[in-house]
């Protein structure tokens, strides 16, 4: 086959809106023989599916009524167009997608999944340059956009902080975009101003990516997390729609969760427990723009009533640096993730996520690292899906998708079959 078949039969479950177990009883095979289908093709477990499965599986796609809609879409140009911003391919904000847009945004990311984990390489992106403009803080952001950059064979120029950019000499975004704009082939930008990022944007004909700006989204995050659950999701035998979020913590300048909710509302049904310190409310903003969708929302102050028959609890790190010192006096930050409540009030099957970092010092108000060793906690699966999600952004907006599959060459090194000294405990999982 053409697609590496863990591509096909995601792809193929994501179009038919149907649980694994769902679609095994439809095709007539046993839920173990298609979880065996569906690991990567380096593990133990992995086999090849048979080929009537695949013309089968073909057929039953090609001729479902429900995937006109995706037929229409695939043939109205690429997925850079269709998602553009202003006419431009930059990914400033998730309204820019829909619910086909960004389902057929997995199936990329999908398919970058060999190179991210490390058994092929590309150079569809040889000679290109990332400029990784960072006025603000980051660790995972910063270097796995650099990292996925570098992955599909171009190169990163990266700035870090305020302090050392010509905007502490009073450039303005405009210049600093402008001249960027002469050195490299897409930008990736970090503000603590909302609104800075589509600034930059405006003054620049070439991809720029929001990385995160101040208090309002975070687009490239909301997406890894989307499609953590779509993955989460097909493991457990669920599916998104009609699914309970709760999302927990600093809703009010979380960037990350803002972006989050905006994405998930494209789904159908969902129900939404908004669950924060008193003052640290979801935007009132935000909470119309989902509302219009149909989807409950209900918020409450208290962490353990909010968990209670959730899909997913997402936790939030207080974003203590966009607060006036006096603002937080008054905020009641006694707010911890962990096990005791994930135990006593969270379902067996829920999902843990949060975006990362998290405070893990003694005392800290934040998600607890007691749950380290549970299978619960996708946290690091979560960031581990920011390389071929961060990958699928510069392949769509650089319109170099279609050249992946044929790019790819066996990897000359041997990594490690678990990459983290825990990962065991997922092992399978996928
Ligand atoms: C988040 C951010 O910067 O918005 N981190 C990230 O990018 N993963 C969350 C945070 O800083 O709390």
């Amino acid at each position: 086959m053409s697609v590496a078949q863990q591509v096909f039969l995601r792809d193929a479950m994501r179009r038919l809106n149907l649980t694994r177990d769902v679609f095994a009883t439809r095709i007539g095979v046993k839920r173990r023989a298609l979880d065996t289908w569906l690991l990567p093709e380096g593990s133990q477990e992995f086999r090849a599916m048979p080929e009537v499965v695949n013309r089968f599986v073909t057929e039953i796609v090609e001729n479902e009524a429900l995937l006109q809609k995706y037929a229409q879409s695939a043939q109205s140009g690429p997925l850079r167009d269709r998602i553009a911003a202003e006419g431009k391919h930059q990914l400033i904000s998730v309204d820019q997608f829909t619910r086909e847009s960004v389902e057929e945004f997995c199936r990329v990311a999908d398919q970058m999944q060999p190179i991210a984990r490390r058994q092929k390489v590309s150079r569809v992106l040889e000679g290109a340059v990332l400029g990784n403009l960072f006025f603000e803080a980051s660790t995972r952001t910063r270097v796995s956009f650099g990292a996925a950059f570098c992955r599909l064979g171009g190169s990163v120029c990266d700035t870090t902080g305020f302090t050392f950019s010509s905007m502490a000499k009073g450039e303005s975004i405009y210049d600093t975009s402008r001249v960027m704009s002469g050195y490299v082939d897409a930008m990736v930008i970090r503000h603590p101003d909302e609104g800075s990022v589509a600034e930059f944007a405006r003054a620049t004909n070439i991809p720029v990516v929001n990385g995160g700006d101040g208090p309002g989204e975070h687009p490239s995050q909301a997406l890894l997390d989307l499609y953590t659950i779509l993955n989460e999701f097909s493991r457990l035998g669920k599916l998104l729609d009609g699914a309970h979020i709760a999302l927990a913590g600093d809703l009010k300048y979380g960037r990350t969760v803002h972006s989050l909710m905006k994405l998930l509302s494209l789904y159908r049904g969902l129900k939404f427990t908004l669950i924060s310190p008193v003052g640290l409310e979801m935007p009132e903003y935000i909470l119309q723009q989902v509302g219009k969708h149909g989807h409950v929302i209900e918020q409450t102050h208290s962490l353990e009533e909010g968990v209670v028959g959730a899909d997913v609890v997402y936790a939030t790190r207080v974003q203590k640096e966009r607060f006036a010192a006096e603002e937080l006096e008054g905020i009641n930050l006694d707010f911890q993730v962990n096990k005791a409540i994930i135990d006593r009030c969270g379902k067996p099957d829920v999902i843990v996520m949060h975006p990362l970092p998290r405070d893990s010092r003694e005392g800290a108000n934040d998600l607890s690292t007691d749950l380290n060793h549970d299978p619960r906690l996708a946290i690091f699966r979560q960031t581990d899906n920011g390389i071929p999600v961060r990958m699928a952004i510069f392949a769509v907006l650089l319109g170099v998708e279609e050249l992946v599959q044929h790019s790819l060459r066996d990897v000359t090194w041997s990594p490690p079959s678990h990459i983290g000294p825990d990962d065991s405990v997922f092992h399978g999982m996928d």
